[in-house]
């Protein structure tokens, strides 16, 4: 028998339900017990046994009745944020890449353990979870799986789709749809030949030719052959009916192009020579095409469909219009942390997405920040920004509800910015109060920030309130 009990664990030996069991624990009614490596709570036997006697008795436990309560007793005056407080938020070898978290690749996306334990301990089940900035939708997948609604804003649009899949809830039809064509694309790469054109001679190829992109560079980031082939999947992806299978099947598309193209890497853009060779571009689709399916299908098992998903494309400086939420979880951009426009520019222009628009409302880029003469962006631009974003938030948020922000420092001109005291000021002249800054040491193999840009070792969480 083991020596220690998942929260799932538990409550089935008190045979009640999991909420009802994380529901005491936020109430206090029955103390924290310790988490494992991954953040997820580790009940040992004793602690398992006076939660079956709880809810068995019915009657709260005084601690001169339980030995483990007594140790504990400490925990009876736990507050969601004195919980928060004692996480290890560093969590050294979580596992982050499950279900449809390792979906597709998102520079600087948070691991899911950190919307998780914030969604657990500031929000109930059926609550509203926004993210502002939901980039490739962490917070989203974190709040459907610990069944609240979630809603996501994101001013890139490949974000966006992204973030759709990551949440996608595939019927029986979209699943038929995928397996197909995931069989379509395996059987293509054992008839494969180099120069073999059309690759799926099925489609109308007017159609491929005309949806093959000519962006300024295509030759240059790309071989000619890979061109071929990504256009030929692109009309076979969008040639699906079912919107959320096409979803699917583009953000699978779109994860392998920066590793078929010269682009060095998802965060460098510099041209490396690859050598992809013929028939390559096709492989990796397929192979991403498999794992995709697989982790969408579990997903999928796993969501109940009466909490509901909306992601919303728009800028958050034009307080976009959406309605009343219990809790805000996020990473917002900051200064010159990121170029997602550039990061992501041939992925982009490959979806025939508005790149031009992003690059203009792209918060905190490095293109913004690293501009000479009187135009360039500075810490007050940020603070401005971060006044008018925590505005519009104060008006969804409702009174007395909490708002994460998890940010590190910027480097701007060989000066180091704190953000999360830039964000506490702003966040103290908009009416919330500033309730706590935890902070986490990032992995240094996670450390995905470009250090030349800025070199990040610590993130911080900061928690506000809506003071109504
Ligand atoms: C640090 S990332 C968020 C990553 C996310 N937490 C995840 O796990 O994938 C910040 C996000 O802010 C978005 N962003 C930048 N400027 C924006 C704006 N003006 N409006 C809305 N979103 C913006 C970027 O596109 C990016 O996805």
């Amino acid at each position: 028998m083991s020596e220690s009990y998942t929260t799932h664990e538990v409550a089935q030996m008190a045979e009640i339900h999991r909420d009802t069991l994380l529901r005491w624990l936020r109430e206090g009614r029955i103390p924290e017990p310790s988490r494992d490596r991954n953040g997820w709570r580790s009940f040992t036997l004793n602690e398992a046994q006076n939660i079956v006697q709880y809810a068995q008795s019915g009657v709260q436990p005084t601690l001169a009745q339980s030995t483990s309560l007594r140790e504990t007793a400490v925990a009876y005056a736990a507050t969601p944020l004195t919980n928060l407080d004692g996480l290890d938020w560093d969590f050294a070898d979580a596992k982050t890449g499950y279900l449809t978290h390792s979906l597709h690749p998102y520079p600087a996306k948070y691991i899911p353990q950190i919307p998780n334990a914030l969604i657990q301990e500031l929000s109930s089940v059926g609550d509203t979870v926004l993210d502002p900035f939901c980039g490739s939708g962490t917070t989203l997948v974190e709040a459907l799986l610990l069944k609240r609604n979630a809603i996501g804003v994101d001013a890139n649009p490949l974000a966006c789709m992204i973030a759709r899949a990551k949440t996608a809830r595939l019927d029986e039809a979209g699943m038929i749809t995928l397996h197909h064509l995931a069989k379509r694309v395996a059987e293509l790469s054992l008839r494969y030949t180099v120069g073999m054109l059309p690759l799926f001679p099925n489609l109308d190829h007017a159609t491929t030719d005309a949806l093959r992109p000519n962006f300024d560079g295509i030759d240059f980031w790309f071989d000619a052959h890979v061109i071929d082939e990504l256009s030929e999947l692109k009309a076979l992806c969008l040639d699906i009916p079912n919107a959320i299978a096409r979803d699917v099947a583009l953000t699978v598309l779109s994860s392998i192009i920066v590793a078929v193209s010269r682009q060095d890497s998802d965060t460098r853009y510099v041209r490396r020579a690859k050598q992809i060779k013929p028939g390559e571009t096709i492989q990796r689709f397929a192979r991403a095409l498999d794992a995709a399916i697989l982790r969408v299908g579990e997903f999928t098992d796993l969501i109940e469909p009466r909490f509901r998903c909306e992601i919303h494309h728009a800028n958050v400086l034009d307080a976009p219009l959406i309605g009343a939420v219990d809790l805000i979880v996020c990473s917002p951009p900051y200064p010159n942390a990121y170029s997602y426009h550039l990061y992501h520019r041939t992925r982009m222009l490959w979806l025939d997405m508005d790149q031009p628009a992003f690059k203009q409302a792209e918060i905190g880029s490095h293109r913004k920040y690293s501009k000479k003469g009187s135009g360039a962006a500075n810490v007050n631009t940020f603070r401005t920004e971060l006044g008018r974003i925590l505005h519009w938030l104060r008006g969804l948020l409702r009174p007395g509800k909490y708002a994460c922000f998890v940010v590190g420092d910027s480097t701007l001109k060989g000066e180091t910015i704190h953000n999360d005291q830039v964000l506490a000021e702003a966040a103290a002249q908009c009416n919330y109060s500033v309730e706590a800054n935890l902070t986490r040491r990032m992995q240094d193999s996670r450390k995905s920030f470009n250090p030349v840009i800025g070199k990040v070792k610590d993130e911080h969480i900061v928690i506000l309130k809506n003071r109504g």
